[in-house]
């Protein structure tokens, strides 16, 4: 079983790839949560999977709640056996921090032992902040292809149940996944600067695009409720580039898996 979050496509793809190598089924976070669906039966052997992308040199908040509000059980009838094989696949532009750390905690929680987990860089979808910009074609194409490298290596071990870790952490990680990351997730994620220009054409394709059911119409105008996770499916997935994010997006260009 596959628990995954994707806003732009990038770890949907990452967590397709493995669903297929291995064979899995695939449940998608913000589905479950908002139809409150956290109790879940896995047979005796069947390993438990999670891929997200990387917020803030950490997992995304809405993953961590997930997972702490889930039951597992495990075994036929009495759901007294224990989960033998648990890990996580996460995409980031280039590094993860201290994701590993974070999650192994957030598992132990539960009473439950990480045995694999892998970062694998993807084409960067955040550019909501000054100096942030989205990746070149060519980096794209560099990205998409070593991603699939990456894929191709692992799925197999995951397969095997090999216990690994191969996590880009990237420097000053400790200072990143403990002091910034907790402030992203509290104060930088206000849909409130999210506006949509007279370039709209009422196409919807915004509201489709946002895996948190934030985005409705109005007047057949973009409307933000209050709900967001800052993931920037909303802006990336506009037709026609008519959404801003205040005024740092502005001609950074947009990307999307599958979009380029
Ligand atoms: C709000 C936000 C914060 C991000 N923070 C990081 C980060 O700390 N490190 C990093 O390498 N990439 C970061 N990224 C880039 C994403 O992790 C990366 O593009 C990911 O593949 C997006 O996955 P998705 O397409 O499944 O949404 C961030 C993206 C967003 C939207
Ligand atoms: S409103 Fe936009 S940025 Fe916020 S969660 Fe929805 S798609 Fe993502
Ligand atoms: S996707 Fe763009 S053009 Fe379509 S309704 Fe939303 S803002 Fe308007």
């Amino acid at each position: 079983m596959i628990f995954y979050f994707s806003g732009c496509g990038n770890s949907k793809h990452v967590a397709e790839t493995i669903a297929a190598g291995l064979n899995d089924t695939l449940t998608f976070i913000p589905e479950a949560a908002c139809e409150g669906r956290y109790e879940y039966e896995l047979a005796e052997g069947e390993s438990l999977g999670f891929v997200f992308p990387i917020y803030a040199w950490g997992p995304p908040k809405l993953v961590m709640d997930f997972i702490e509000k889930i039951t597992v059980k495990v075994g036929p009838s009495t759901g007294s056996g224990t989960l033998s094989y648990v890990y996580f696949a996460c995409t980031c532009g280039d590094e993860s921090g201290l994701s590993e750390k974070v999650m192994r905690k957030a598992l132990a929680r539960k009473g439950w032992s990480l045995s694999a987990c892998f970062s694998v860089q993807m084409p960067e979808t955040f550019i909501g902040m000054p100096g942030f910009k989205l990746d070149t074609e060519e980096n794209v194409k560099r990205k998409h292809a070593k991603a699939d490298a990456i894929l191709t290596r692992n799925i197999p071990r995951l397969a095997n149940k090999e216990h690994f870790s191969e996590m880009v952490k990237g420097g000053a990680a400790w200072m990143k996944t403990y002091m910034i990351h907790p402030g992203f997730s509290r104060l930088a994620t206000s849909d409130k600067p999210y506006h949509f220009t007279d370039a709209c054409i009422h196409c919807g394709k915004c509201v489709e695009a946002c895996p948190l059911k934030n985005v409705t119409l109005e007047d057949g105008h973009p409307k933000w409720n209050g709900n967001c996770t800052m993931c920037m499916s909303c802006y990336h997935h506009c037709p026609v580039n008519a959404i801003q994010y205040g005024k740092t997006t502005v001609g950074k260009g947009q990307y999307y898996f599958g979009r380029r």
